[in-house]
């Protein structure tokens, strides 16, 4: 079986997947033909970040986006995700401040379509994780770089880089996985503290800017096909739709102002007994374009 045609994954069985050794793919999605394309090409699972309130919605950083504004992204990629597991990911002070709104809010995505939910944290947060858990729906953990905090973590920088960074995320992510998290994002943090961190838990790690030693790899839509300016040192490059969409838009306004679009196999033809009918003499003088 080659890697893009493995069988789908779920919830319940990514863990014995990850433990029997495959490797887990997921990425970004926000719209339904990105969710389409990526489930079709083999895509493990989608994950409908608050990433959106950058790479969709041109705003200054993550926390800029509404539930209301995760909820309609979940809905779209849920229509284009056949086989691919569908993680919506809980916006800023949607989660934090209690059990209650946790719960309540992870319940609104899971209703759009998510299949489960992913927040930011450790330390207090393991509280919600648990809180959701034990309502019925599953959670993936997030730590290391976690956008949300950038201010409180100094921000947008490497994470875990001395011993002692290391040793608290290693106790977060344990503490998560005790809370019930089926898998835990470790985002930009030395690849020998992921290995670490993925040596020492049972539920699979997602690393992005973590190194090659997770259990699996997750990446920005926008980042990895070239489609926007931001080029985060972690990112590989698959693709170039920004230079790609530039010129074929050019053309459409070169084709447009120079008449050569459209062209006769972009118009619907008529009958030329409707074509007589309509310029004949008989046709009231009203309905007759002008010349
Ligand atoms: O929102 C997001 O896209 C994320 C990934 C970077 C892991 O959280």
């Amino acid at each position: 079986m080659n890697a893009s045609t493995q069988r789908p994954l779920t919830v319940a069985t990514i863990g014995d997947a990850a433990r029997r050794g495959r490797r887990l793919v997921m990425l970004t999605a926000y719209d339904h033909p990105s969710a389409r394309i990526a489930d079709e090409a083999g895509v493990d699972m989608l994950l409908v970040g608050d990433s959106a309130a950058m790479v969709v919605l041109g705003r200054a950083n993550t926390n800029d986006v509404t539930m209301d504004e995760m909820l309609l992204f979940v809905r779209a990629v849920a229509t284009g995700a056949r086989d691919a597991i569908v993680v919506g990911d809980l916006p800023f002070m949607s989660y934090q401040p209690s059990d209650e709104q946790a719960i309540t809010n992870a319940g609104r995505l899971v209703a759009a379509g998510a299949h489960c939910v992913k927040l930011e944290g450790g330390g207090l947060m393991v509280d919600r994780v648990r809180a959701i858990t034990q309502s019925g729906i599953a959670v993936v953990g997030h730590l290391g770089l976690t956008p949300q905090s950038a201010a409180a973590l100094g921000g947008f920088r490497a994470q875990a880089k001395d011993a002692a960074g290391a040793r608290r995320l290693l106790r977060d992510a344990l503490a998560l996985q005790e809370a019930g998290a089926i898998a835990v994002v470790l985002e930009a943090v030395p690849d020998a503290v992921a290995r670490l961190v993925t040596e020492r838990l049972d539920v699979p790690t997602i690393g992005i800017g973590a190194g090659a030693g997770t259990s699996g790899q997750v990446l920005v839509w926008h980042d990895m096909l070239g489609y926007g300016d931001r080029v985060p040192r972690f990112v590989e490059r698959y693709g170039d739709i920004e230079v790609q969409s530039r010129s074929a838009v050019e053309r459409y306004v070169d084709d447009v102002r120079s008449g050569r679009f459209p062209r006769d196999e972009h118009t619907y033809p008529m009958p030329s007994s409707e074509l007589d009918a309509l310029f004949s003499d008989a046709a009231p003088a009203a309905a007759v374009p002008e010349a």
